[in-house]
């Protein structure tokens, strides 16, 4: 099969919906206690049990393209910084200074030879060794041989850099992926360069990320935005494990489609947004860029942040190139925090009121059914592998 080929399975099946008045479908109607976006209890555990636990989006090969770039971040209080090596190796550690505890490197990114504390210069290469203690003499009895900075599972895997928050775990790509691998990898985005980000803020984490799933709601709540070019609720829905690709309609599926199959062009009558499990949405489109959106839990269970990253296969250049990509920024931001954001704040505060016991997905809206499966499912103990959501 053409590698782009299923492009165009996707653009058949959205024409079908198209035209028979369907979307695809769950078996059944979902409902959801309140309480799962209110309570606290709840929260700490995903907090510890998904996002410590999973493989999370924390960089791009674009950022750390050549040695010696770094990025430090914190995530769900996590200081974390990663770097590549010499060797062309991208590694992750625990941004903890091993004398007292410091943040070796500032948040934020850049390039250096060594990561250097700031309280009392100690100095780490880039695998992470202590290389250097000042004032040795002075310090003491003190052997800095296998000493470093905490380690933490890191891979790099279709452009992306991919860690996890617990020391000592070890990221099976193969087996987290599975074919959302070659999902990835097909659009190709190692290639690709970041050009901006920004951050938004809005209620706990999975009422953010229920928006990224759910094409219900385009006609209602982007009237003079998305729904310009998009249909609401005709949908096509493919799941790889927890991952999902999602098949959003344009107003113009059917002529699209009507064309013979050498003339149609990618991404024609569609749009295809991916997510990535636990808290990444991708609406990215092979040889052109888009934008990732991370969210994280921010510091209370009713807070979440969203780092909204844009990657384009070609940084812009002329001046009318870098306008362009300024307003789709813009146009971005103010879609997501005006119309989605807000009405996901409403959403919190109508919850924690009390006036109603649950909250009810639709046959329809099969992507939250899948994503709250899905975050039962991490949320245990020890999940059982033989208890897999099968939705
Ligand atoms: S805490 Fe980093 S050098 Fe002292
Ligand atoms: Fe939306």
């Amino acid at each position: 099969m053409d590698r782009f080929d299923d492009y165009n399975d996707i653009a058949d099946r959205l024409a079908d919906h198209a035209r028979g008045g369907t979307t695809d479908s769950a078996p059944g109607v979902m409902r959801v206690p309140a309480s799962y976006y209110l309570n606290p209890e709840l929260w700490k555990v995903e907090v510890e049990r998904i996002f410590k636990r999973l493989p999370l989006l924390l960089a791009f090969t674009g950022e750390l393209r050549q040695p010696g770039r770094y990025k430090a971040m914190k995530v769900v209080g996590v200081p974390v910084v990663m770097i590549r090596g010499r060797d062309g190796v991208v590694r992750a550690f625990m941004n903890v200074c091993r004398h007292r505890g410091a943040r070796v490197m500032e948040e934020g990114s850049g390039k250096c030879v060594r990561m250097v504390c700031p309280y009392h210069a100690w100095a780490y290469d880039d695998r992470g060794s202590l290389v250097k203690v000042a004032d040795p003499e002075k310090f003491g009895d003190f052997d800095a041989d296998g000493e470093g900075l905490t380690e933490l599972p890191c891979a790099e895997v279709a452009g992306l850099i991919l860690v996890t928050l617990t020391p000592g775990a070890a990221i099976d790509v193969d087996a987290w992926l599975g074919g959302f691998r070659a999902e990835l990898e097909k659009l190709e985005m190692d290639k690709w360069v970041v050009v901006a980000s920004q951050q938004l803020e809005t209620a706990n984490w999975k009422l953010a990320h229920d928006g990224y799933v759910d094409g219900y709601h385009i006609g209602s709540l982007h009237p003079k935005t998305i729904a310009v070019f998009s249909q609401s609720n005709v949908l096509t829905y493919d799941a790889f494990g927890p991952h999902q690709r999602i098949g959003f309609a344009h107003h113009d599926i059917l002529p699209a489609t009507g064309k013979p199959a050498a003339e149609r062009k990618l991404n024609d009558g569609l749009t295809v947004i991916r997510t990535l499990f636990p808290h990444v949405s991708f609406a990215v489109r092979h040889g052109e860029g888009g934008v990732v959106s991370q969210l994280f839990p921010g510091d209370r269970y009713d807070r979440s942040v969203t780092t909204q990253v844009f990657l384009a296969a070609r940084a812009p250049e002329t001046d009318e190139e870098k306008a362009m990509f300024g307003m789709r920024t813009k146009m971005l931001h103010d879609v997501v925090k005006d119309e989605d954001y807000k009405t996901v704040d409403g959403v919190q505060e109508g919850l924690a009121s009390g006036a109603i016991p649950d909250v009810i997905f639709g046959r329809n809206e099969i992507g939250n059914q899948r994503l709250h499966r899905w975050i039962a499912y991490y949320s245990q103990e020890n999940p059982d592998p033989a208890d897999k959501p099968e939705l």
